[in-house]
């Protein structure tokens, strides 16, 4: 389907749940977030209801969400039923990584096909202080788990945050000998604006990504790993919205999502669903389009129209914007 500024939007993404096994003092406070009701959150016959619709109206590619998605009950039957929605191709999930040592077999097996793991950090005290309740060694398990499987590709997110002081290097090294395609995201304020997490971040915690690839550029070649390349030829499915180098030689590659310093809302290819079924045009959005009576209703047609609806309001770019009434955990990132 074409929203109203021309761009073809093919993919969705969807928060199971606003739960987590974690607490990430930039996403949740301490206590956690403020629970929907178990009446508010979607049921998994109405999230495959929503696929349904979704493929109808030009959906490929899902990517499931959350808070974390592997802590919602059903998700590994609810992969095998999208994955055999005609119309869907690609079903990918971004996880914390803790629980795929248990999970990963049976995610491959009902039809995963990739996965993004969030990890900030490697040093092991600093993991533990950024997520409240997770050790390294868990999410470091879950990657290795998912390389295991083969999920294809496996990428890693790492939101820069100045304050955090993060090695740059260390994480672009993972990508010379596993295919691993590490990502840096600049950090979003946007807690800002939903009443903040606490956490103490602003926007000068931002890092541009600029600034990134010329750190990592400048200390890979005084250690004499050679520069940044970028990475140029096709790229593969599910590449997103980051920009892509590699070191020579590297079996996997190192990405930049800038969403601060440089806008992508031209590429943009997405919608969003929240755990509470409202269709979010944009990350960004003050409006949100309520798809739940209709799935509750079982109103094929009254759904397609909402997706309608919710295609029509995509904004062109989120301009200066990078608040929203609702947390991180809420939309799913
Ligand atoms: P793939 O392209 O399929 O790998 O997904 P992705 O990179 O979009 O997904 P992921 O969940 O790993 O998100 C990576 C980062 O990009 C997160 O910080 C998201 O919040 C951010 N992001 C994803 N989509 C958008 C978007 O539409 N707008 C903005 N500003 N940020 C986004
Ligand atoms: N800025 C940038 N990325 C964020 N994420 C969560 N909150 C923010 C933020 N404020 C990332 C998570 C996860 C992805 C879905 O979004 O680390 O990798
Ligand atoms: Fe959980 Fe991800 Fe939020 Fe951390 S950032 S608390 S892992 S949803």
């Amino acid at each position: 389907m074409k929203d109203s500024h021309g761009r073809t939007i093919d993919y969705l993404r969807i928060s199971l749940t606003d739960r987590c096994n974690l607490r990430c003092i930039y996403c949740m406070p301490e206590e956690g977030v403020d629970q929907m009701s178990h009446e508010d959150i979607l049921r998994i016959e109405e999230i495959e209801e929503a696929v349904a619709v979704a493929a109808q109206m030009g959906i490929t590619r899902v990517r499931l969400t959350g808070g974390e998605p592997l802590v919602r009950k059903g998700v590994v039957d609810l992969i095998r039923s999208i994955k055999n929605t005609p119309g869907i191709e690609h079903i990918a999930m971004t996880t914390n990584g803790v629980l795929l040592p248990r999970m990963a077999d049976e995610l491959k097996e009902a039809g995963l096909s990739r996965v993004n793991i969030s990890l900030d950090t490697l040093d092991p005290d600093q993991f533990a202080m950024i997520t409240r309740r997770g050790k390294l060694e868990d999410t470091l398990a879950g990657i290795e788990a998912a390389l295991a499987v083969g999920f294809d590709p496996v990428k890693i997110n790492a939101v820069a945050v100045r304050s955090l002081n993060q090695d740059y290097l260390a994480f672009a090294k993972l990508s010379i000998d596993r295919e691993l395609h590490v990502r840096f995201i600049e950090y979003m304020p946007v807690g800002e604006s939903s009443g903040g997490t606490g956490c103490g971040w602003g926007k000068e915690d931002v890092v541009p990504s600029e600034e990134l690839i010329e750190i990592i550029d400048r200390q890979a070649r005084a250690e004499g790993i050679g520069g940044l390349i970028p990475a140029g030829g096709s790229r593969p499915e599910g590449w997103g919205p980051a920009r892509y180098y590699a070191f020579e030689g590297a079996r996997g590659t190192v990405g930049f999502i800038s969403p601060l310093s440089r806008h992508f809302c031209s590429e943009c290819n997405r919608l969003r669903l929240t755990a509470d079924g409202k269709l979010r045009p944009c990350l960004f959005s003050d409006v949100e389009f309520d798809l739940r009576p209709a799935l509750r209703a079982g109103d094929f047609d009254g759904a397609k129209a909402v997706f309608a609806e919710a295609l029509g309001a995509k904004p062109d770019d989120h301009h200066d914007k990078v608040g929203t009434e609702r947390g991180m955990s809420q939309i799913g990132g």
